[in-house]
């Protein structure tokens, strides 16, 4: 099955996995977007560095991440994500706010609006995949900018997917769990007057309760391989 992934953050931790995973794809063309570059060479992949938090540039360059191919499966998957100014309302930065929901909520949104413009009316499968996190839908003391930037992507995710079931797309936003990554390190970094729940996350790395980036892009791949098997927007990798 000849198909197009186009893959946001594949430099480092989660999104570096599912890369891993579709790379071993035969058939498989990826265009992958982080502001660094992996460099590796692979006739299938090409990378192109951007900073997705810069709209501007992000717009400019739009027609680069969405080649001109016919292909039985179309797949954005929006991983790239920043877990914000850990830190209370009444001590974040303009520039913060804006920089993490650039990131988390606009960018994404733009890529899916550009992805769909591109291959809307394209024959075969469509699928977009929004990286969300469980803090879309629970409130968390110091992450007032990540929670708030993940529950507008999931929102997004819904009306978008009521909106082009017609065209053939399926949308998801898919929480991928506690994941062993460089997030989770800047996570515990945080200073506990201004993240309460600092201890659960420490405890979470030292008794090895963190999921394995490779395990949970198995699942990923697994949900965009069987998208019939899941009806809701909303999934969770813990729960399959
Ligand atoms: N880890 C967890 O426990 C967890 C839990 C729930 C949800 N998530 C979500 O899962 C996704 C992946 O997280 P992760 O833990 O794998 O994070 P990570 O290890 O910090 O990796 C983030 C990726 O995004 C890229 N990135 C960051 N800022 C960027 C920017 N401004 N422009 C372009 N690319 C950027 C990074 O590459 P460069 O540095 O090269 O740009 C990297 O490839 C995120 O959406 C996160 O919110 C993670």
């Amino acid at each position: 099955m000849k198909t197009l992934l186009i893959l946001t953050g594949h430099t480092k931790g989660l999104g570096h996995a599912i890369l891993d995973q579709f790379l071993s794809l035969e058939g498989i063309q990826v265009v992958a977007l982080s502001r660094s570059s992996l460099e590796i060479a692979h006739s299938n992949l090409t990378e192109i560095a951007l900073d997705l938090s810069d709209l501007n540039g992000l717009e400019a360059n739009l027609p680069k991440f969405f080649p001109k191919v016919q292909v039985d499966r179309y797949i954005l998957i929006n991983n790239a994500g920043w877990i914000g100014e850990v830190k209370p309302v009444g001590k974040l930065n303009p520039k913060g706010i804006q920089r993490v929901m650039n990131l988390n909520l606009l960018a994404p949104m733009i890529l899916t609006d550009a992805f769909v413009k591109a291959y809307g009316q394209q024959k075969g499968q469509k699928i977009i995949c929004n990286i969300s996190s469980g803090a879309a839908h629970k409130p968390l003391p110091g992450w007032g900018e990540y929670c708030s930037s993940k529950a507008g992507l999931a929102m997004f995710s819904k009306v978008a997917n009521e909106e082009l079931k017609s065209l053939g797309f399926r949308v998801f936003s898919l929480a991928p769990g506690i994941v062993d990554t460089e997030m989770q390190s800047e996570i515990r970094q945080a200073d506990v007057q201004n993240f309460p729940a600092l201890d659960r996350f420490v405890g979470y790395k030292r008794d090895g309760r963190l999921t394995l980036p490779e395990e949970v892009a198995a699942k990923i791949f697994y949900l965009i391989s069987h998208p019939e098997h899941f009806e809701e927007v909303v999934q969770d990798v813990r729960d399959f």
